[in-house]
């Protein structure tokens, strides 16, 4: 047995609490299998049910409650009938980021063997690429206000954040992550033309970092053109550096590009490993589909292969990846779930995926 890893399960709201137990049952397939102890704590604050009976979305210890933890397994957040979306992701998600200082929010946007695109002339591996976003500043500032409120002259202000450290540090994480893959290939994102003094700026820092990588082609796009590019040329793109709100728009367009955004994954990190990583789907809780056992639970599942891999567990977390896409290789319909084209459900989906791992070689 390798050394004990602690894991903090937080479900939310929704669909994350039916995709996260599919999420531990491949998990626990694939540790058995390689002998990996892992150790699930629950806890049920970060959602609506939490809040309607606290009045909070998290406990005032959360912090101390959480930091000891090897990682945090996480679904969604977000009851909008019951508890207003900026207050709740704001009372949780938001926090667990900030103050764990998960400055990365790395999501792959790759198309597996077996799903559909909905653009016509790409296949499996054609597209294949990573969003790098800025996690912890940038857009998402709390900074700002409200003035003259319920007159004619009510002004509201909300400031963009870019410290030189902030942008530094996601940008060498990018760097690194395009010279360690095959084509060695950055693209920024930005809107320098109209962002006058934060977009230059972070272009500013793209062009002092580059010259620390001669080997990495590198390119920038204003975001407008980019989200089109994305569309047209999905498979020119191999590492996408984004500010925190650029890159939450591409991380749903890049999935919805490969099928459906019910397969993506992503990893909020703490590089320097002072606290816990996050791992999550990047789709929400679904309240269309909520309570009907139909989501499509492999965001939820790449996201614990993204946590083995992030705990050193290599060949558990590809032994995930080779059963999702075995799984999605067979297409069958009465696994699969009705976005990838099946008539499966949720526990149907992970059950196959969690039987995959226990039969490969
Ligand atoms: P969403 O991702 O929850 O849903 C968007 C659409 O995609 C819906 O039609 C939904 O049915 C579908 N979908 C999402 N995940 C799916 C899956 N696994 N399988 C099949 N279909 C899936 O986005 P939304 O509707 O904008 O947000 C709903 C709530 O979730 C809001 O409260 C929002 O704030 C919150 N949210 C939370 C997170 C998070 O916790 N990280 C992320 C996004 C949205
Ligand atoms: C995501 C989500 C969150 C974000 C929301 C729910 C605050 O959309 O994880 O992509 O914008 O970061
Ligand atoms: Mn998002």
């Amino acid at each position: 047995m390798s050394s004990q890893k602690s894991i903090a399960a937080i479900p939310g709201d929704g669909i994350g609490q039916e995709v996260v137990p599919e999420g531990r049952r491949v998990l626990q397939a694939v540790s058995q299998k390689h002998g990996i102890d892992l150790e699930f704590a629950d806890f049920d604050f970060a959602s609506a049910d939490y809040y309607q009976a606290h009045g909070t979305m998290l406990p005032e210890d959360w912090f101390d409650s959480l930091r000891g933890f090897d990682a945090i397994f996480f679904g969604a957040v977000g009851w909008p009938d019951v508890v207003p979306d900026h207050v709740s992701l704001w009372g949780s998600l938001l926090q667990f980021r900030r103050s764990f200082d998960q400055y990365i929010n790395l999501r792959p946007c790759r198309l597996l063997p077996g799903v559909k695109s909905p653009l016509s002339g790409y296949g499996p591996g054609d597209v294949d690429f990573y969003v790098v976003r800025e996690n912890t500043e940038g857009e998402y500032s709390s900074i700002g206000g409200k003035m003259f409120e319920g007159t004619d002259r009510e002004i509201v202000v909300q400031e963009t954040v870019m410290t030189r450290t902030g942008v530094d540090r996601v940008l060498k994480f990018a760097f690194d992550l395009a010279r360690s893959r095959p084509n060695q290939h950055l693209t920024s994102a930005t809107k320098s033309n109209g962002i006058s003094i934060t977009m230059p700026y972070w272009d500013e820092r793209v062009k002092v970092m580059s010259e620390g990588y001669p080997d990495v082609v590198w390119d920038q796009f204003h975001i407008d053109i980019l989200t089109a590019n994305f569309v047209l040329k999905p498979n020119n793109f191999d590492v996408v550096v984004a500010s925190n709100l650029f890159g939450d728009i591409l991380s749903d367009l890049g999935p919805a590009c490969t099928g459906t955004i019910g397969v993506a994954p992503s990893a909020n990190i703490n590089p320097e490993g002072s606290f816990p990583s996050l791992f999550e789907p990047v789709h929400g809780s679904a309240p269309d589909i909520a309570g009907q056992g139909i989501a499509n639970p492999i965001g939820q599942i790449w996201s614990g292969a993204m946590m083995l891999d992030h705990l050193g567990e290599t060949g558990a977390s590809t032994d995930v990846l080779e059963a999702i896409e075995s799984v999605l290789s067979s297409g069958d319909a009465s696994v699969l779930t009705p976005d990838l084209g099946g008539r499966g459900t949720t526990s149907s989906l992970g059950e196959a995926i969690a039987s995959t791992i226990v039969s490969q070689d």
